[in-house]
């Protein structure tokens, strides 16, 4: 365990569950102040009770990323209780209806742009505005996924959002990199969290064949999605910005 992230206020977003929790609970070991929100309130304040019971310091708040008010609203709130945002998580996502695209609606597509796309925006700008008063600036990641790099078939709305996380991450990462804002992606490949268990139980077998595809013979645990999280948010990777880091046991370079 390491202690680059001591004493740092860290906001992670989707925070109740799989990658997110997963992601706070390191963190929070490590010393960090943690601000959890999450569309699911009670799911976010299990978070904070699992890291509470390890001695660790942490608040949530039910936040709705697809809105800004409550975006800019939770924000605000982290900024009365710890002063600043060193380090942000924008990891709330959904993986909306599976389908191909001649099959989608206008609404299921819509659902999925809103938060997957609209909320990192909207956390985005939030975080931008705040960490540009800080002198010290601050380290952003944005939660992308092998299928913002490759194509995947069934999942045309969800694809297309994490392409344009990617594309978001560079963009912003180009924007303040003179004033010490960093914007990074990560791209995990199947991850075993709720959303994963969603996507095995689509079709019989699915998850033995989503284990064949990944060339390390298994899927990703979300505590290896958080250490990477970790390595992008801390000074340790000082000069890394714009990038978008697999996760994914050789999945994309196969
Ligand atoms: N599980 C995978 O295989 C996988 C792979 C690559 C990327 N990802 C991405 O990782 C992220 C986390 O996924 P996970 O597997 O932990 O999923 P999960 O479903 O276990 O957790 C997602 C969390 O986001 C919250 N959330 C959903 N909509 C929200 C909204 N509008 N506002 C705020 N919170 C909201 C949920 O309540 C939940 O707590 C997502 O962005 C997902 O697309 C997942």
């Amino acid at each position: 365990m390491g202690t680059e992230l001591k004493g740092k206020a860290i906001v992670v977003t989707g925070g109740g569950s799989g990658i997110g929790r997963e992601t706070a609970l390191a963190m929070a070991a490590e010393g960090a102040l943690l601000a959890i929100a999450d569309i699911n309130l009670e799911a976010a304040e299990e978070t904070v009770a699992l890291i509470e019971s390890k001695g660790g310091f942490a608040m949530a708040g039910k936040c709705d990323v697809s809105k800004s008010a409550p975006v800019d609203a939770f924000f605000d709130s982290v900024i009365d209780a710890y002063g600043r945002v060193d380090c942000a998580f924008n990891n709330a996502g959904i993986e909306g209806v599976y389908g191909r695209t001649s099959e989608y609606t206008d609404a299921d597509w819509q659902k999925v742009l809103d938060v997957n796309l609209t909320g990192v925006f909207h956390c985005l700008r939030k975080e931008c505005q705040l960490m540009l008063k800080q002198p010290t600036g601050g380290s952003i990641v944005n939660t992308a996924s092998i299928v913002g790099l490759i194509g995947w078939r069934g999942a045309p709305a969800y694809v297309a959002t994490k392409h344009a996380v990617v594309g978001l991450t560079k963009t912003v990462a180009l924007e303040y990199a003179k004033q010490g804002i960093r914007v990074n992606a990560v791209c995990p490949g199947v991850v075993e969290t709720p959303m994963g268990e969603r996507l095995f139980a689509e079709t019989p077998g699915a998850k033995e064949r989503l284990v064949s595809k990944h060339p390390a013979g298994r899927l990703v645990q979300a505590a290896e999605v958080a250490k990477a999280v970790i390595w992008l948010c801390s000074d340790r990777s000082s000069f890394t910005t714009g990038h978008a880091l697999t996760v994914d046991g050789g999945f994309v370079v196969q």
